[in-house]
């Protein structure tokens, strides 16, 4: 091990990363293995007497042990942004190695390029300073070249370096360097990158990697090492307000209280005025505190505890920030999404959120529009899929606190996580909040539903019955409704067919037709239950996802979960509409149970088995269930 590798190492263990007094680049790699992006990154590394290759678990187990965060990552040096991926304990191939110069030391994000290739340069280019794309000079600029051009400039990094490689194919031709350079720069400065500089190479025959090729006498420029051990980076995120997501709530010994994370942008200083965001109650900074003792200043970078004169409701997941340039707070934001999942969005189904340090439910509208990464073009779409590049605007349930990401990648970058697989489906950059939100308000009135209740004589609820097409639901609810209705309690059924005759017969039978029609029911399910009605709901409701969510939406006690159980054979030997022959036809395309997914509810309140049991004696259970939740 060299000094930096151990200053390097030194600095992991004490937890002073500070990123400006120590000269290291990050960069990511572009590009497949055609394009011979193992043979320059090997070549690097050999060349450059590779002092140690690591792997991601052992960092992990590193910044377990010696991490200044807790029992949570300490990836603040290399993989801040996206470290919340392996919480989840989700595998990505983004292998980082390290490497050093006399000059310079070097973490190169390398990306294996498969189908998952765009997950796994979104992980690697959120901390990168630098981006070499590589590109196969006999072939010029391809699709994948321009994909990965538009993502890192998406990811916020204005620095390409692009490597024309297998040059030696080209007889070192000056005219096809210039002509590929060309197609490129056009490219290039409609997306924005700032600066691009372009290097002829055979990684294969290492001409220009290390040294500068005597073959290329017209290229006046460095060879790719030198080139990345001069570039200048610096520590922009320094020179920005001060910004600190809080990791965790220190409580070290009963008279000690301070909040650690790390800075992600700007700096502090001891009697700083700091506002705890999105709350925006402020405070004076005391002491900031690391494991080499108070700092007189903290900047970007840094790991650190701060203190408060005064004693400070904060939790994990707020932000401390500048108080005279807070962050901006909303419940609705548009941001730019690239798709990372097989399973497509569903716009209206709750996901989460992970930003900084705080995790929150989301949900999605439809696309505003897909960007065509080849032209250019704002396409229309419903949904996004895998490796799609869209704009939305999302929901989230309660106000988050943030920047634009072109702003700060810290606080304007986040990840979007499936509630019940923890996959992580997206990676997302906001570009701004939306006001809407904050033109319209709750209204509040003086009658309640506790007084609603009164009047009725009853208490209000929601029975939601979900199954499989010819389960036997709406048989069950007409009954259910007959008895209530003889009993004075005043009750609607909400019906999938019916309700599709009107409300939603604009909707039809896609996951994303489902996940809306459910979500419209469930609203309207809590208005009514709201109004004081006992509503009985009848959808084959197939999504565990949606039902939570529907759930969600009424006070603890109001929501019975009632899974109407019989196993598809049998609701298809009683086929009372004709479907489930039509759809064995092939006339009925995304049929439940046939061709479109069913997902048994987990923990429903009650289960009905109507193989076993007649339906009056389904009802009865039912209403056994809805008396001792007090609801009749
Ligand atoms: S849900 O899946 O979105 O909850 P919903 O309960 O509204 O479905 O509607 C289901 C009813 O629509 C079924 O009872 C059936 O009569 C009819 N239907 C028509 N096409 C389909 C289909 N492809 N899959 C399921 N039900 C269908």
């Amino acid at each position: 091990m060299d000094e930096s590798t151990l200053a390097y190492r030194r600095n992991r263990e004490t937890g002073t990363n500070d990123h400006s007094d120590k000269d290291l680049l990050r960069f990511i790699t572009c590009g497949s293995v055609d394009d011979g992006k193992s043979t320059l990154i090997g070549r690097l590394l050999y060349e450059t007497q590779l002092v140690y290759e690591d792997t991601l678990e052992q960092l992990e187990a590193d910044s377990k042990r010696f991490g200044t965060q807790g029992d949570s990552i300490d990836f603040a040096l290399l993989v801040d942004g996206l470290s919340a991926e392996r919480e989840q304990g989700i595998t990505i191939d983004v292998a980082y190695r390290y490497f050093s110069t006399k000059r310079r030391m070097f973490i190169v994000a390398d990306t294996p390029g498969h189908e998952q290739y765009t997950r796994n340069m979104v992980t690697g280019a959120s901390t990168a300073d630098l981006a070499l794309i590589l590109l196969d000079a006999t072939k010029g600029v391809l699709t994948q070249t321009r994909r990965h051009s538009y993502i890192v400039r998406l990811l916020g990094i204005k620095r390409v370096v692009l490597v024309v490689n297998k040059f030696d194919l080209t007889d070192y031709s000056e005219e096809v360097f210039e002509s590929i350079k060309d197609s490129y720069q056009t490219f290039a400065e409609e997306i924005g990158l700032e600066e691009v500089h372009y290097i002829p190479v055979s990684a294969l025959l290492g001409e220009n990697l290390v040294q500068r090729s005597e073959r290329t006498p017209w290229y006046g420029g460095p060879s790719l090492l030198e080139y990345l051990e001069t570039v200048e980076v610096t520590n922009e995120s320094a020179d920005l307000p001060f910004r600190m997501p809080v990791q965790w709530v220190n409580r070290s010994s009963s008279d000690f209280r301070g909040f650690s994370g790390s800075i992600v942008a700007g700096r502090v200083r001891p009697g700083d005025r700091v506002s705890v965001q999105p709350s925006g109650r402020g405070a004076t900074v005391k002491r900031i505190v690391t494991a080499d003792g108070d700092l007189p200043e903290g900047v970007s970078g840094q790991a650190v505890t701060l203190t408060f004169d005064e004693e400070l409701d904060v939790s994990r997941g707020d932000v401390l920030a500048a108080e005279s340039e807070p962050l901006l707070v909303t419940d609705r934001i548009q941001a730019q999404l690239v798709w990372m999942s097989e399973n497509e969005m569903l716009p209206g189904r709750p996901y989460l959120m992970k930003l900084g340090s705080k995790t929150v439910t989301i949900s999605f509208e439809p696309p505003r529009y897909v960007t065509n990464i080849n032209t250019l073009e704002h396409l229309a779409a419903r949904t996004l899929t895998l490796n799609s590049i869209g704009v939305c605007h999302i929901a989230v349930e309660s106000p988050i606190a943030f920047d634009p990401y072109s702003v700060c990648r810290d606080t304007g970058g986040f990840i979007v996580i499936d509630r019940l697989t923890f996959e992580t489906v997206a990676a997302g950059m906001i570009e701004f909040g939306l006001r809407r939100a904050d033109n319209i308000h709750w209204q509040q009135f003086e009658v309640s539903n506790a007084s609603r209740s009164q009047l009725m004589g009853h208490g209000s609820g929601v029975v939601w019955m979900t199954g499989l097409s010819g389960a036997g639901k709406s048989t069950i609810a007409n009954l259910l409704e007959r008895k209530l209705y003889s009993q004075g309690v005043h009750t609607y059924i909400l019906d999938g067919d019916n309700v599709r005759h009107g409300l939603n017969k604009d909707l039809g039978f896609t996951d994303a037709d489902r996940v809306e029609n459910i979500r419209r029911v469930a609203e309207v399910a809590r208005l009514m239950s709201d109004a004081g009605l006992v509503v009985v709901v009848s959808f084959i409701s197939p999504f565990q996802a949606e039902r939570n969510m529907a759930r969600s939406l009424l006070p603890e006690g109001k929501f019975v979960e009632v899974y109407v159980d019989v196993p598809l054979e049998v609701a298809e030997s009683r086929d009372p509409k004709g479907l489930y022959r039509k759809a064995r036809a092939g006339q009925l395309p995304h049929f439940t149970g046939i061709d479109s997914r069913y997902e048994v509810p987990e923990n429903p309140e009650v289960r009905l088995d109507t193989t076993k049991m007649d339906p009056a004696a389904a009802v009865e259970q039912l209403a056994e269930a809805l008396a001792s939740l007090g609801i009749i």
